[in-house]
């Protein structure tokens, strides 16, 4: 292993896993010997299990923990789920079961499979006289297809494939610039490693179809390839979730009649469509829940994160991505959002705990766990919605705020007992919380405990 100085460093991939975490403690760290136990204490007990991890990465030392939760009692088209979520955010689960519960006696979440078609683009530079290209797309539309027939056959055979290829003229936005943007249909697999194998292999082929074409001059036969690559904007892979009552069964909120939360929370996700700085926010509330199942299952949040916010925008300003209407006494919230997502391929099997989440969910299809994610989104966004309009969102954000405190403190049941007493009416923070545990500890509590 090379070193120009200590911080810096070369050859690292290569050497072995403890070689790795020694470098690392030694050069980085204050007390090296305890950055070693922590990192290694992390390691999967069952090496073999470990070996899989490690295969996901590259330079991998250890294992990141995050909390693995469920919320139960999601009815969902008539079915009940349990639906695990990985998520560091205290409450966001608590919040996903109460909504999953509240609405439970409702008649739970319906959903409808919209669309699931993804776009892939091979990008391309091309000198020449467009209406000739457009004269030979149809054979090179052909010759694509069949090129790419060893890499769609399985995905035929399950129903899937290349649905179309459209050649794009661009040159209106960037000089000689034009797109072979093709659709595909990947079912139960999100589909990015078949998307672009396939795009890989159109631009092979485009560029020896141009190269050989007796119709062509020496210069049209010349085409770059800039790039191949799916797009994770699928606004053709939308699920539409919802739920509805009558007005009078939505019950008393903290005291707040029916109608008037009806009405709060009609503008407040209205207030959501039209400033996007709300929006961010209604919107985030929403990731919290759909982020949390799409970790439990191996898929990819960057995906679905950069797609959801693409689609929020989509008529040119960012807006909330659920809607809420009151009419004829019937409350109705819904949310409508692309997710692209796999239950099959990836990680989602290969995560041993990705594919327990699969087996609570009863192994479903990749358009249930869409469904099943515009649910949890939704319930999220009716949850924080709900204390939002009512308490305010402080008061259950602090309760467990209170307890990672109290945890952080390493207080005893009995102080945290107390303490959750004693913060029932007092304001939490980090010192506020300290200052009590201080006092208890020293035999001298803070009066309104006594
Ligand atoms: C916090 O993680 C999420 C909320 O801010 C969402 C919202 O404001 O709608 C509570």
């Amino acid at each position: 292993m090379g070193q120009s100085n200590n911080k810096s460093v070369s050859g690292f991939s290569k050497l072995s896993k403890e070689d790795k975490i020694r470098w690392i403690a030694d050069n980085f760290f204050k007390d090296p010997e305890l950055v070693k136990k922590e990192l290694t204490s992390f390691w999967h007990p069952n090496a073999d299990q470990q070996k899989i991890l490690d295969g996901f990465s590259e330079n991998t030392l250890s294992n990141f923990v995050l909390p693995y939760g469920v919320a139960p009692n999601f009815i969902i088209n008539g079915k009940t789920y349990c639906v695990p979520m990985v998520i560091e955010e205290s409450s966001v689960v608590a919040a996903a079961s109460s909504a999953a519960k509240f609405w439970s006696t409702r008649g739970g979440f319906k959903t409808e499979i919209l669309e699931t078609t993804k776009v892939g683009q091979v990008h391309f530079s091309w000198k020449g006289d467009i209406e000739k290209l457009r004269r030979l797309f149809p054979d090179l539309k052909g010759k694509l297809l069949e090129d790419t027939q060893h890499i769609t056959a399985n995905m035929r055979k399950r129903g899937g494939g290349i649905l179309d290829v459209e050649l794009l003229d661009m040159t209106h936005l960037e000089e000689d610039y034009y797109q072979l943007k093709a659709s595909f249909e990947t079912c139960d697999s999100m589909g990015a490693n078949f998307i672009n194998s396939n795009l890989e292999v159109f631009g092979k082929t485009l560029t020896a179809f141009m190269a050989s074409h007796p119709d062509l001059d020496i210069q049209e036969r010349e085409v770059t390839i800039i790039m191949a690559i799916l797009s994770n904007y699928t606004p053709d892979c939308v699920v539409r979730a919802s739920v509805s009552c009558r007005i009078d069964d939505l019950g008393y909120f903290e005291g707040m009649d029916a109608a008037v939360f009806a009405d709060k929370f009609r503008k407040a996700v209205r207030i959501a469509h039209i400033d996007p700085y709300r929006a961010t926010t209604h919107n985030k509330g929403i990731f919290n829940g759909i982020d949390a199942v799409v970790l439990a299952t191996a898929n990819d949040f960057r995906a679905v994160e950069s797609c959801g916010h693409t689609y929020a925008c989509r008529d040119g300003q960012y807006r909330s991505l659920s809607r809420c209407e009151i009419k004829d006494g019937k409350f109705e919230f819904s949310l409508e959002i692309p997710l692209a997502v796999g239950t099959v391929g990836g990680l989602t099997r290969l995560h041993p705990m990705a594919n327990r989440s699969l087996e609570l969910l009863g192994y479903p299809t990749a358009k249930k766990l869409m469904s099943i994610m515009a649910s949890v989104g939704l319930a999220q966004n009716f949850a924080a919605l709900k204390s939002l309009v009512t308490t305010g969102i402080q008061k259950g954000h602090m309760k467990m705020h209170l307890l990672n405190i109290l945890n952080h403190m390493e207080a005893t049941d009995e102080e945290t007992g107390d303490a959750v007493r004693h913060f029932e009416k007092e304001i939490v923070s980090f010192s506020s919380v300290r200052d009590f545990i201080v006092a208890y500890r020293k035999g001298n509590p803070i009066p309104s405990i006594k």
